[in-house]
């Protein structure tokens, strides 16, 4: 088993580890085994989401892992079906049942999209009853992010956004730290695209550490205090992606990666108004 992964304080003082394990596309018939193996890889954080229809899945996961709740970190995410107020209630319970946990560590609105206002006034509610650790929003470009501070009492305390070696959003971390609000990265390896793992200036710097692609990415990313949370099915590259934490990245070799920002997105811009129709209709439930 690797070293212990470094937690990172979030604003209102909850702990987080740096590195975690997403499940977004994995199956639900595969999410028990591919968490089962990811816990015995040694991580402690998991990323689901509502709409990834798999949080049975990472509950039974957990419940069979005889790890105690408090060594876990667990987050989940409201679908934009079930922003609003009351609504944001009912999903929240939903997936709390789901999971077969009595709390959950980190709440986050998926989307900028609908009542997202009316979801925030009800996971603050959630917060302040100890139902839920943190709460926070993905997907967040610094316009809505300083909108929803300015009009709520509580303070985002992660924004999780794609972020990778293609698309670094500098400037967004800069006005999200100086907000007190923690950078997470979706997407480290931009889940492939761009031949992120046959890149040259990234193998490059792996050679120099004995480390792969993967590792350089992801100790790229934790070096500039985003918080990480690759996904894999495999546990061999679970195993590659927790073992991060014995070397680090030189500044020639972080200015190196710095060149490589095209400052767009791989997938799909979220002001783009033909996607916020598409994905802001999108249903996942009755
Ligand atoms: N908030 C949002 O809107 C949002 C959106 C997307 C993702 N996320 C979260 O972020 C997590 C990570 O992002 P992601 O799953 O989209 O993509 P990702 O972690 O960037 O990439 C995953 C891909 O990389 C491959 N891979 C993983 N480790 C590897 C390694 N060491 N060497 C070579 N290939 C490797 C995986 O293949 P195998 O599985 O076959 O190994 C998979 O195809 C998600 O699981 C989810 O929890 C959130």
């Amino acid at each position: 088993m690797p070293s212990s992964v470094p937690n990172v304080t979030l604003n209102n003082g909850i702990e987080v580890p740096t590195l975690g394990f997403g499940v977004y596309q994995v199956p639900p018939e595969e999410t028990e085994q591919v968490v089962t193996s990811a816990l015995a890889a040694g991580y402690r954080h998991l990323d689901t989401a509502a709409a990834y229809g798999n949080e049975e899945a990472v509950g039974r996961a957990i419940a069979a892992s005889g790890i105690s709740r408090e060594e876990l970190f667990v987050t989940t995410k409201l679908w934009i079906q079930d922003a609003g107020e009351e609504k944001a209630r009912r999903a929240f319970e939903a997936s709390l049942q789901r999971l077969g946990l009595d709390y959950i560590d980190l709440y986050l609105v998926h989307q900028p999209y609908g009542d997202y206002f009316g979801a925030w006034r009800t996971m603050q509610d959630l917060n302040q009853q100890g139902l839920v650790k943190a709460i926070g929003v993905s997907n967040f470009y610094p316009d809505r992010l300083v909108d929803l501070i300015e009009h709520s009492e509580v303070v985002p305390a992660v924004n999780q956004i794609e972020t990778h070696p293609f698309f670094q959003r500098a400037a967004d971390q800069e006005i999200m730290q100086a907000k007190g609000v923690q950078h997470q990265s979706w997407g480290p390896f931009a889940e492939g695209r761009n031949n992120l793992f046959g890149d040259p200036v990234l193998s490059d710097i792996g050679a120099a550490h004995g480390k792969s692609v993967a590792q350089v990415v992801l100790r790229w990313l934790i070096q500039r205090d985003v918080v990480v949370i690759p996904k894999s099915v495999r546990p061999d590259r679970m195993a590659e992606n927790i073992d991060v934490f014995d070397f680090a990245l030189t500044d020639d070799e972080l200015n190196g990666i710095a060149g490589m920002d095209a400052g767009s997105s791989l997938f799909f811009d979220h002001r783009d108004p033909a996607m916020v129709s598409l994905i802001g209709t999108r249903r996942i439930h009755d």
